[in-house]
């Protein structure tokens, strides 16, 4: 979709906005612990946000005043806390635009991907407001006379979480929306480069919920800062939960500081995900499938293509028509008509050029006019602006991978596809698992006794039967398993798990002690009874 020029004009202006840490609905106090720019990697002179970082005991004074916060807005009736997320969804709604613009000039996500995520805040906040009408208990019976039993949902307490930007508003509506409407308190460390969409959506948040001060707070701060802010949180007693979405080696320290804490934290992390193209699929769809999931958000969504397992039959005519689909595609001005834009930021792009460095001369590349970054000494035919004022890479398609390559092992964050081939379905998912990750995954192909077949043996939380690996709808459960997380779930019903835990309340008006296992009358069954 083209814009029309005066809203491409609009929405990447030169205002620079000066962000900063939000405690108790106030900016933080104190000097700044570190200065961040955040700029639009389509266009490195176009500074988004100057950003005010702070220092861990920062983190630590959100969390104080989360947990001071957090009694009384558990107290707030959920249907009231459901009544504020419908106001937020409101608000946001009435925001898209001009939300998605400043996604857009900010990370780099074509416009109408930016336009996807805002509404999936929106159907997030949908899905949740009227919740706050059910978070349903159970009423169970007894084993016992005059006595009953019940199930109730509270909530944990105070929420950290700490996000990616790659979504920065979409993945932090799954915890905030739900943490929120259960009654707990929340502190956000959004990612430093995606900063001023962090503060445009908190600020949404605040003002659309009326949420008091205390109840939603945001902390922009580096790594280091954050997880020596977190730790020291932990064990002052004022974080119950953690929320985090992000790279597999950092998840697994953040599973490690929350064990040490009993806690089990609920981690979104990275994915290698799979797409099994069989003998019996539609190649055309596998080939536009494989081209939105490889390339789409240039190849930057946890849900991202990792590698095509193509059964050797159709190899050779898949990988001839994904190559031209791919050469074919339009790179460039995230404003513009175009498959992807640039890189996120430029630390994404140094590690990527680490993972092309994977590349060895038994793989053949395929896919464009160049590998690695575009420029004009390393151009790419048709691109969409001027490569050299951003961070754009060529789509880089890798024949031949198998395992033991760093490339097949690896997520490899960026636009880059690895293809295989396989025999029979056993060896495709045993292809399929042999990375160890496990969150999305998908396959092609026309016989439901194969599509079953994959479902069963694959060890991804999301199985996709023709269709993309991205693209997961927000009511459904989202999450992985190995290396891309712990088996905990967002979104839909499955996420309130997350963040509630049941309390089993057992009431005995019966005037006397009945004792469980021991009180009980017995029936007298006739077991020798034979027809
Ligand atoms: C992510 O990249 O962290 O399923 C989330 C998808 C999106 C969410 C991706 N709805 O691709």
């Amino acid at each position: 979709m083209a814009l029309p020029a005066d809203s491409v004009a609009d929405s990447v202006g030169s205002e620079a906005r000066a962000v900063s840490s939000v405690i108790d609905g106030r900016p933080a106090a104190g000097p700044a612990a570190g200065r961040f720019r955040s700029t639009n990697p389509a266009r490195l002179d176009d500074v988004v946000a100057e950003v005010a970082l702070a220092g861990a005991p920062v983190m630590v004074s959100a969390a104080r005043a989360a947990r001071a916060a957090q009694r009384a807005w558990a107290d707030v009736p959920a249907p009231v806390r459901g009544r504020a997320i419908a106001h937020i969804g409101r608000l946001i709604e009435d925001n898209k635009q001009a939300l998605a613009r400043l996604v857009t000039r900010e990370i780099g996500k074509p416009y109408p991907e930016a336009l996807g995520e805002v509404q999936e805040i929106i159907d997030t906040c949908d899905f949740f407001l009227g919740e706050g009408r059910r978070l349903y208990g159970q009423t169970v019976p007894s084993e016992m006379p005059d006595k009953q039993l019940f199930t109730f949902r509270n909530p944990v307490g105070v929420v950290a979480v700490i996000t990616a930007g790659n979504f920065p508003v979409a993945v932090p509506s799954w915890y905030i929306v739900p943490a929120l409407l259960c009654g707990n308190a929340v502190v956000w460390k959004p990612a430093e480069y995606s900063a001023a969409a962090a503060a445009a959506f908190h600020e949404l948040f605040s003002r659309g919920g009326g949420l008091p001060p205390g109840v939603f707070n945001v902390v922009y701060a580096d790594g280091a800062e954050t997880f020596s802010g977190l730790e020291q949180a932990l064990g002052a007693g004022l974080v119950d939960k953690i929320g985090f979405t992000g790279s597999t080696e950092v998840g697994a320290r953040i599973g490690e500081l929350a064990g040490r804490h009993l806690q089990s934290p609920c981690l979104e992390l990275g994915g290698k995900n799979p797409m099994v193209v069989t003998g019996r699929a539609d190649l055309d769809l596998a080939v536009e499938g494989a081209l939105f999931a490889g390339f789409g958000t240039a190849g930057q969504r946890c849900t991202s293509l990792g590698t095509v397992i193509c059964h050797e039959s159709v190899h050779d005519e898949f990988l001839t028509r994904f190559a031209e689909a791919t050469a074919a595609a339009a790179v460039g001005d995230p404003f513009g008509d175009v498959l992807y834009g640039p890189m996120l930021d430029e630390k994404f792009a140094e590690r990527f050029d680490k993972f092309l460095g994977w590349v060895s001369p038994r793989h053949k590349v395929l896919g464009s006019t160049g590998v690695g970054r575009i420029t004009a000494a390393n151009p790419r035919t048709g691109f969409v602006g001027d490569p050299e004022a951003g961070i754009f890479y060529h789509p880089t398609i890798v024949d031949g991978v198998r395992p033991g390559d760093e490339i097949f092992d690896n997520e490899t964050f960026g636009p880059l596809v690895g293809v295989t081939t396989y025999r029979s379905m056993d060896q495709a998912i045993e292809l399929a698992n042999a990375p160890g990750y496990g969150l999305s995954s998908s396959i092609y192909t026309n016989d439901a006794r194969e599509a079953f077949a994959f479902r069963r043996g694959i060890s991804a939380g999301m199985v996709s039967v023709n269709n993309s690996t991205s693209g997961a709808e927000a009511h459904l459960p989202f999450g992985g398993n190995g290396k891309s997380g712990n088996g905990s779930r967002q979104s839909g019903v499955w996420v309130l798990d997350q963040f509630t835990r049941w309390q089993a309340l057992n009431w005995d008006y019966s005037g006397r002690l009945q004792k469980a296992q021991m009180d009980v009358t017995e029936l007298t069954p006739d077991l020798e009874f034979r027809l």
